[in-house]
């Protein structure tokens, strides 16, 4: 397991996407989603990596003519590192009934796919239909389990990132833009 020695203040990061440049592809992802589900659906956002994008998604989605339904689940499989535990539990539970609806997950980045991967399991196994995931980012080729996003914002170098609700020791994830740390 690897760590970075310091918290470097916000302003020294590197920006690997801006405010704007995050915010058009939020923007194109809601209109893929409109066509692919139509009006009503529900989301589960996994907890706690994706409540940004999760919060610009939804009104975006509103926008392009969505009501969805939103649910939480809080997933750890990271602890306050920067490489996978490959163990995941559920923190938090969801609240709402998922059985015959159809289901978009939310996550913040794709890169192992335990993590979704284990996501899919559970609502699956509770009944969701028409089971899709919408990430934020992912990086390819880091993949150890079959998994892939039906919806991608960016498709990302090998950085460990942070910012727009992605942490690294839960800092950084109130920065509007998204930097990276190595
Ligand atoms: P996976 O299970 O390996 O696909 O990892 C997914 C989870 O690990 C994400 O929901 C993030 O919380 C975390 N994660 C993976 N890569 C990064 C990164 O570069 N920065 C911050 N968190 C990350
Ligand atoms: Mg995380």
């Amino acid at each position: 397991m690897s760590s970075f020695p310091e918290i470097l203040p916000p302003d020294e990061l590197p920006v690997l996407y801006s405010p704007l440049e995050i915010a058009e592809q939020v923007n194109r992802l809601a209109d893929e989603i409109r066509l692919a589900y139509g009006e009503e659906f529900m989301i589960v956002a996994l907890l706690k990596g994706s409540f940004v994008f999760t919060a610009d998604l939804v009104r975006a989605l509103y926008n392009s003519g969505c009501r969805p339904q939103i649910d939480f689940m809080t997933l750890a499989s990271y602890g306050t590192g920067t490489s996978s535990s490959g163990t995941i539990n559920v923190e938090r539970e969801l609240s709402d009934d998922v059985s015959g609806k159809p289901v978009l997950i939310v996550d913040d980045i794709l890169e192992s796919g335990r993590t979704l991967d284990y996501a899919r399991g559970v609502l699956r196994e509770r009944g969701a239909s028409d089971l899709r995931i919408a990430v934020l980012l992912e990086k390819p080729g880091k993949r150890t389990v079959d998994i892939e996003a039906d919806f991608v914002g960016f498709t990302i170098p090998d950085h460990f990132v942070v910012g727009y609700g992605l942490d690294y020791a839960n800092y950084y994830r109130e920065l509007p833009f998204i930097g990276y740390l190595d």
